[in-house]
């Protein structure tokens, strides 16, 4: 039965914003997931362009039965920055991707990216802390990631990036944050770390280079994505081979719909 047939007035509504909207998946995700739990909820698209933003935040935050939004691109900077509140991961990476708006119609938002990506490892009996990780990456889903592995105590960082520089921007604000976590820059070389991570973009097409060097890839060292499509990226093909253990990235995904549920309090 579709999600539609049982709104009624009880319904509490939740949002996805976005602008382009028609891509969005979350309600794909979400309804089905009110179905099966039987929650009284329903998540809809919200096409907001980005010079409405403010408008539509306002009329969202003026409707009682509204209960919050998960953010996508282009908003979740303007949005960080309308909150009344922001989560420390959301505060530390710059963005948020999910908002609660709270019993006083506050704007409350954090960013679950990375923590969705620490909780998908740990589901997969794949434990972060007390663990040595190389990043591969310092882009956008790096940011988050490189926050929230400081935040689960793993026990080294390094990160390497194609440009340089961005490493080293994300390298000094994780470890201004999290002084306890030694964090560094470094080569795209496991050099005695457990855990790789890809976090760059390179895997998505089949004409990308690998991230890493095949001859890096260990019997023993565990291999992360957080690429979803291709499932089997050109790297986890190569770590399979190479006999790595290897996490999927459609992991992280599953984990931040908990965890932002959770957030917008929207499983209740
Ligand atoms: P996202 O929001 O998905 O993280 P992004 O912010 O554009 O996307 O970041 C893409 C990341 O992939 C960056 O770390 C990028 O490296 P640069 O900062 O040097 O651009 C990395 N990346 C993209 N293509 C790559 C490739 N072919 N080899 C290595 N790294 C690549």
């Amino acid at each position: 039965m579709p999600a539609t047939l049982s709104i009624t007035g009880t319904t509490r509504v939740y949002g996805v914003i976005a602008d382009p909207i028609a891509h969005v998946r979350a309600p794909m995700v979400f309804n089905p997931l009110f179905e099966q739990k039987g929650t009284d909820a329903v998540m809809v698209p919200v096409h907001a362009p980005a010079d409405r933003l403010e408008t539509v935040l306002d009329g969202l935050k003026a409707q009682p039965n509204f209960g919050g939004l998960a953010v996508t691109v282009p908003h979740k900077l303007a949005i960080m920055e309308l909150c009344d509140e922001v989560g420390r991961q959301g505060r530390l990476v710059g963005a948020v991707n999910a908002v609660r708006f709270d019993e006083k119609r506050q704007m409350i938002g954090d960013n679950f990216d990375g923590a969705g990506f620490v909780a998908g490892m740990r589901a997969e009996g794949h434990e972060v802390t007390g663990r040595s990780v190389l990043q591969l990456g310092a882009g956008g889903a790096g940011r988050a990631i490189a926050f929230a592995l400081a935040d689960a105590g793993v026990s080294r960082l390094v990160i390497h990036n194609r440009t340089r520089a961005k490493a080293e921007e994300l390298a000094a604000a994780v470890s201004a944050a999290y002084p306890q976590v030694p964090v560094s820059v470094g080569a795209a070389e496991p050099d005695g770390c457990e855990i790789v991570v890809n976090t760059t973009s390179a895997g998505l097409h089949d004409s990308d280079p690998l991230p890493i060097n095949r001859d890096f890839l260990v019997p023993g060292l565990l291999v992360a994505e957080i690429i979803m499509i291709p499932e089997r990226t050109a790297l986890l093909e190569s770590a399979l081979e190479r006999g790595c253990k290897i996490q999927f990235g459609r992991h992280m995904l599953d984990k931040q719909i908990d965890l932002i549920g959770g957030f917008l309090r929207c499983f209740q």
